[in-house]
């Protein structure tokens, strides 16, 4: 029985966890990103037996994708796998440079932002340095950051969970290499102010260059009065990522790129190849995924729709989640944390739980409607409810 077929027939019909596969969770161990942060993340302890996850909520992953013409393109290009894909990633930062307006010398490839986060790490960072950033936030480029020796100069995000901007530029000193802004942020969902962004960058990229993550941006209602991309055409010193792994439903598929000045590519590509770390399948996948527009914008709309059930659900139970810009929600618990990840990993949902402002949170990325459902009975087991 696959998935959603157990999901219709067992638990939701049966009502009942004790049909639920129990993964064999051995606890979970605190990540702690750096001394002052306010946030630290739990990490599950146990065997992933990913099978055995009835919902998988934990990696805000696309359920709906890849589309089938994806898969169809895919399935078509395995037997070109005896060629590199030089060729098919000129045309992907072809069609890629005409969609953002900018041209093909500001795009650089990779497999997944998180390489490309990491590149531009490591280009930074190999002497040193600090990064500016806002805390919470997505780790990933901090983490590459202090492992290369540098500093992470933490800045609280405001009371509604905004990039502070001025304390940000006020963070900036001599030693700064790159300031990096998630917007939509991750965990939090919340957003900032992209008028109040765009001057940001303005101004502070006259001394460092800014790195714009905006991998949730394709979920926000008017993505292109939101992301920072123009600012590249302008000559702005800002490096804008994007990824096939959310909205294109790709993760698996690992590639994404960053927009930024000709000056600014050139620098990371001098040091790192571009197009070397790509596959062939993946290439022509994500040539016919931004051929998609029908798909990418209905698991929008989808999605849209699963975040507003979730909010209502949780808030009818008394919970406060933050705002979501993205495809997941974030709120406090009043459980352990460690005990309620056990115990939720246990009932077959994967969900991240973070220890953040003192106190538990959980993240649930938005699955399918069926899974939400499953997340929200098992939610309200674990917490009796
Ligand atoms: C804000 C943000 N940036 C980057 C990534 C990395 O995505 P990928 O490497 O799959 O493109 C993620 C993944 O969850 C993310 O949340």
């Amino acid at each position: 029985m696959n998935r959603r077929d157990w999901l219709k027939a067992g638990f939701l019909a049966a009502g009942g966890l004790a049909s639920a596969p129990a993964l064999a969770f051995k606890g979970a161990k605190l990540h702690t990103h750096a001394p002052g942060s306010v946030i630290q993340e739990m990490l599950p302890i146990f065997p992933f037996d990913e099978s055995r996850m009835m919902a998988r909520l934990n990696a805000n992953e696309n359920p709906y994708g890849p589309s089938p013409k994806v898969v169809k393109a895919i399935a078509e290009s395995v037997s070109l796998g005896n060629r590199y894909g030089h060729g098919d990633a000129a045309k992907l930062i072809e069609m890629i440079a005409e969609k953002e307006g900018v041209k093909p010398e500001n795009i650089m490839l990779g497999p997944g932002s998180t390489d490309l986060l990491e590149k531009t790490a490591f280009v930074q960072f190999q002497h040193g340095g600090n990064i500016v950033a806002g805390d919470p936030s997505y780790m990933s480029i901090m983490n590459t950051t202090q492992a290369l020796g540098g500093n992470w100069k933490a800045v609280p995000l405001t009371a509604d969970y905004a990039h502070d901007l001025p304390a940000m530029a006020k963070a900036v000193d001599a030693n700064t290499n790159l300031v990096y802004v998630c917007n939509p942020n991750n965990p939090t969902g919340s957003i900032t102010d992209a008028g109040a962004l765009k001057k940001f960058c303005t101004e502070v990229s006259a001394k460092v260059p800014v790195f714009v993550d905006e991998a949730y941006l394709e979920f926000l209602e008017k993505p292109e009065t939101q992301t920072m991309v123009g600012l590249v055409a302008e000559g702005t010193d800002v490096i804008v990522a994007r990824t096939f792994s959310k909205i294109h439903g790709m993760a698996g598929l690992r590639i994404g790129y960053i927009v930024a000045t000709e000056e600014r590519i050139e620098t990371i590509t001098e040091k790192v190849r571009s197009t070397m770390g790509l596959c062939v399948t993946s290439l022509k996948g994500a040539i016919a995924s931004m051929q998609e527009q029908n798909f990418l914008s209905q698991c929008k709309s989808q999605n849209t729709e699963c975040r507003e059930y979730v909010w209502d659900e949780i808030t009818k139970l008394g919970y406060e989640p933050i705002p979501s810009h993205t495809s997941f929600m974030i709120f406090p618990i009043a459980m352990d944390g460690k005990e309620f990840m056990k115990n939720m990993y246990e009932g077959g949902v994967g969900i991240r739980t973070y220890q953040m402002y003192d106190q538990s949170w959980c993240r649930v990325s938005m699955g399918t409607h069926d899974e939400l459902a499953y997340f929200l009975e098992t939610f309200k087991k674990v917490t009796n409810a």
